[in-house]
C-alpha cells in the first residue's frame, strides 16, 4: 500500500496530461498528494490503493494545474498613470519613450527603491495573481540598467517566492533599453551588460534565464545577438520580447539561440514562426500588452498552430503596457482579441507556461511525480475560467501540496 498526505476526491479533473486528449478531462477523480508532489491523478476508480491520509471531498468541483503566469515584470516602484493619461490624450508609447518617459520613468523611480521597498509594492500584485489560483510565477528586472538596481529587483523577487506559497523563477532583463547616462551610446551599454552585469548576476545565481527587448527603442538583433551569446556561455537559458511593435526578425533570433520562449510576436513573419517550430521556442502571447496599448496588428496564431507551436499566455504585469494583475482575464483577452479556443487558453496558462519556463518536468499538468500545485474552481465547465471577466470562481490553491484555506463556501 502506498503512503499518502492527503487525497481530494469527487473532481472533475482537467489533467492537461499529454496522455490524454485536449485538456485530459476526468470526470470522477481524485488527486493524492505524496511529499508535495503528485502520486495519483485521474479516475477514482483506477487508482492504486493508498493508506489513510487527510480527505477533502470536493463536491463535484473542478481541479486544474496551479495557473503559471510565465511572463511578467512584477517588481518595479511606481507606476504609470500619468503616461495613461497622455496617451488618452493622443501620445503614442513609442512617443512616450523617446522623449525620456515609458520605461525609462519606471526606472527612475526603481532606482530609489530598496529591495525591501520594491517587495512591498510587488505583493499586493502578486496577492492578487495568488487569489486566482497562480503557484507560479517568472519575475523581470530591467527597471535598474544597472547592476545595482538589477540586482535588487532579482533579489525582491526571489524574496517573494519565500514570503509566499508560489514558486518564482527569475529572468535578467538587463537589455530592456538603453539607461539614461548612456543615451545613443547602446553599444558601450550591451559591452557593460556582457562584461559586467550579467557575469556578476550569473555568479551569484540570482537568474534562471536572460531576457532582452530587440525593438528600435531598445536593441538591434546583433546587440540581443550579444547579449544571448554571452547568456549562452554562462549556462543560462534565453527569452526574448520579440517583435511587439515591428519585425526586427526576432522570432528568429530567438529561435537561433534556442530561446525558451520569444514573447508578444504581434509582427512576427511566416519565417520567424517556422525557426520557432523547429527549434521548439514557444510562443507566450500577451494579450493585455496589446489591449492596453491598442495594438492593431494581431499575432500570427494560425501561423503558430500551423507549426505546431506551443502557445503560452501570460499577463506580462507592467507599469507601462500591461498593468494587468489578472490572469483569468489575459485567458479572456487571448480567447476574445487572439480568438484562441478555449482549450489553448487554459493549456497557455498551464502545461504550455510551464514549457515556456523550462519546467515541464516539475508543474504544468496533473501527473504523477510533480508538483501537488492545484487550482480548484466552483464551475461547472472549464470554459467558465475562460469566458468570465472580473469573476475569481477559485475555490482553493494548493501550492506543493498544502492548501490555502478555501474561499466562496458555495
Ligand atoms: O513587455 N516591451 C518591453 N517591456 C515591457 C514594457 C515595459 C514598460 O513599458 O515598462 C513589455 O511590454
Ligand atoms: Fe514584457
Amino acid at each position: 500500500m502506498t503512503s499518502v498526505d492527503h487525497i481530494w476526491h469527487g473532481c472533475r479533473l482537467a489533467t492537461l496530461s499529454p496522455s490524454r486528449q485536449g485538456l485530459g478531462l476526468v470526470d470522477d477523480g481524485i488527486v493524492a498528494c505524496a511529499g508535495g508532489r503528485i502520486l495519483y491523478a485521474g479516475p477514482a476508480a483506477e487508482a492504486p490503493s493508498m493508506s489513510d491520509a487527510k480527505r477533502t471531498d470536493c463536491d463535484g468541483r473542478w481541479i486544474t494545474p496551479g495557473l503559471i503566469d510565465c511572463h511578467t515584470h512584477l517588481v518595479h516602484a511606481g507606476n504609470r498613470a500619468f503616461e495613461f493619461e497622455q496617451r488618452l490624450s493622443g501620445a503614442s508609447y513609442e512617443e512616450i519613450a523617446q522623449a525620456g518617459g515609458g520605461i525609462l520613468s519606471t526606472v527612475r523611480a526603481t532606482r530609489q527603491a530598496s529591495v525591501e521597498a520594491l517587495i512591498a509594492a510587488a505583493l499586493p500584485r502578486l496577492d492578487a495573481l495568488i487569489a486566482e489560483g497562480v503557484t507560479t510565477i517568472e519575475i523581470k528586472s530591467g527597471y535598474g540598467l544597472e547592476l545595482d538596481t538589477e540586482r535588487r529587483q532579482l533579489h525582491a523577487a526571489r524574496r517573494l517566492g519565500s514570503l509566499r506559497a508560489v514558486t518564482t523563477r527569475t529572468s535578467f532583463l538587463g537589455a530592456h533599453t538603453v539607461p539614461p547616462e548612456m543615451k545613443g551610446n547602446s553599444r558601450a551599454y550591451i559591452d557593460a551588460v556582457c562584461n559586467e552585469m550579467l557575469p556578476a548576476i550569473a555568479a551569484e545565481g540570482l537568474a534562471d534565464a536572460v531576457d532582452a527587448f530587440c525593438e528600435g527603442i531598445a536593441f538591434s538583433p546583433d546587440e540581443t545577438a550579444r547579449v544571448f551569446a554571452k547568456a549562452v556561455s554562462l549556462g543560462l537559458p534565453v527569452r526574448l520580447h520579440a517583435d511587439q511593435l515591428s519585425n526586427l526578425g526576432g522570432a528568429a533570433l530567438a529561435a537561433r539561440f534556442g530561446a525558451l520562449s520569444a514573447d508578444h510576436l504581434e509582427y512576427a513573419d511566416e519565417d520567424g514562426v517556422a525557426a520557432m517550430g523547429r527549434a521548439g521556442t514557444v510562443a507566450v502571447v500577451l494579450p493585455g500588452a496589446f489591449y492596453f496599448i491598442r495594438e492593431r496588428q494581431l499575432p500570427p496564431i494560425e501561423a503558430m498552430r500551423r507549426h505546431g507551436i506551443a502557445i503560452a499566455l501570460a499577463t506580462d504585469s507592467n507599469p507601462g503596457t500591461s498593468p494587468l494583475t489578472s490572469l483569468l482575464m489575459a485567458m479572456n483577452m487571448g480567447a476574445t482579441l487572439f480568438r484562441l479556443t478555449v482549450e489553448e487558453c487554459i493549456a497557455a496558462v498551464t502545461r504550455e507556461a510551464a514549457r515556456a519556463l523550462g519546467l515541464l518536468k516539475a508543474t504544468g499538468s496533473l501527473e504523477a511525480g510533480k508538483y501537488c500545485d492545484l487550482a480548484i474552481w466552483n464551475i461547472e465547465r472549464p470554459a467558465e475560467l475562460v469566458y468570465r471577466m472580473g469573476f475569481n470562481p477559485l475555490y482553493a490553491r494548493v501550492w506543493h501540496g498544502i492548501s490555502d484555506a478555501p474561499r466562496h463556501r458555495t
